[in-house]
C-alpha cells in the first residue's frame, strides 16, 4: 500500500471540507456524521447509520449530499450528476470529501450497529438484495461474490460471504483505482456491479445502495479501516 496516489485526494478533501463554499458560503464543519457536528474521528466506521434529522439511514455519500445541500446550499441534482468523476480526471468533490472523512477513521475498527429499527430493516433489505437474482441475466451478487477463489477474466472476486471478504470491503473504500487514475467510492463500485448484472443504472445514494452497504459493512465489523484502498 505504500505510495498510494489516492493519498493526494485526502488533502484535496480536507481543503474542501474546511473551505466556505456553495450559495450559503459555509464550510462542512457543522456537518454531523453521527458523532456530533464536525466530529470526524470514528464517524465513518459507524456508517451507514440512522440520522434523526433526515429520519433515514444514510451512508457516507448520502450524508455528504445532505450536508452539502442543507449547510452549503448546493443543488442536489447537480451534486449527483458530478459525484462520480470521469477516469483520469481530477476527481469529484464528493470523492475527495468521502475519502477525507473516511481517512479520519483509519486504524479504527468497523462498528456498524443495528440498534435502530430502520438500521435493522436496511440491513435485512441489503441481505435480501445480496442473495436475490434479478434482471435479464438472472444474476445475484452472491453468484460472483459468494464463493472463494472465483474470478472473471484475471480479476479475483472478493468472497463476501466470508468474514475476511466482507472485512476487506468494509475497510478499503474509498479506494484508488489504478485503471481509472482516480479515487472511487462505494457508490461507484456498486453501480459498476449493477451494470455488470445488466440491471438498470443504480441511482446515486438511493436505498438500494445504502441497504447493500449496510449489509456488507455490518458483515465486515471489526475490520481495521485503512483508506485509501488500492484497487486494480
Ligand atoms: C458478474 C459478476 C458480478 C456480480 C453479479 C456482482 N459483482 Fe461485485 N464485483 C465484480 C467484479 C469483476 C469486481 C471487481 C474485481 C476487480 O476489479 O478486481 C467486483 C467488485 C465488487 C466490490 C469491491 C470489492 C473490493 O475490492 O473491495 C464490491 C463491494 C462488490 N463487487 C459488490 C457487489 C454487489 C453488492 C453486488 C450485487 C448488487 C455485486 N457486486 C454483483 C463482479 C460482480
Amino acid at each position: 500500500m505504500e505510495d498510494n496516489p489516492g493519498e493526494l485526494w485526502i488533502d484535496q478533501g480536507r481543503d474542501l471540507f474546511y473551505q466556505k463554499r456553495g450559495p450559503r458560503n459555509a464550510s462542512l464543519e457543522q456537518c454531523d456524521f453521527g458523532m456530533g457536528p464536525g466530529k470526524l474521528e470514528g464517524a465513518a466506521v459507524r456508517l451507514p447509520r440512522y440520522f434523526a434529522d433526515t429520519d433515514r439511514v444514510e451512508d457516507l455519500e448520502s450524508r455528504l449530499l445532505t450536508c452539502m445541500t442543507r449547510l452549503q446550499g448546493f443543488d442536489r441534482g447537480q451534486l449527483i450528476r458530478e459525484a462520480i468523476s470521469a477516469p483520469a480526471s481530477r476527481g469529484s468533490d464528493i470523492e475527495a470529501l468521502a475519502l477525507y472523512v473516511t481517512s479520519r477513521s483509519n486504524g479504527m475498527k468497523v462498528n456498524v450497529t443495528l440498534n435502530h429499527q430502520k438500521e435493522y430493516d436496511m440491513y435485512k433489505a441489503g441481505e435480501y438484495l445480496f442473495y436475490r437474482r434479478s434482471g435479464q441475466t438472472d444474476f445475484g451478487c452472491v453468484q460472483c461474490h459468494g464463493e472463494p477463489d472465483k474470478r472473471i477474466r484475471l480479476q479475483d472476486l472478493v468472497h463476501m460471504t466470508s468474514k475476511a471478504g466482507a472485512q476487506e470491503v468494509a475497510s478499503t473504500w474509498p479506494a484508488y483505482r489504478g485503471s481509472h487514475y482516480v479515487v472511487r467510492t462505494m457508490q461507484w463500485r456498486l453501480n459498476d456491479c449493477v451494470w455488470q448484472m445488466r440491471l438498470p443504472d443504480l441511482k446515486y445514494a438511493t436505498d438500494y445502495s445504502i441497504a447493500l452497504t449496510t449489509y456488507l459493512n455490518r458483515q465486515g465489523n471489526d475490520a481495521v479501516m485503512q483508506v485509501p484502498g488500492f484497487k486494480r
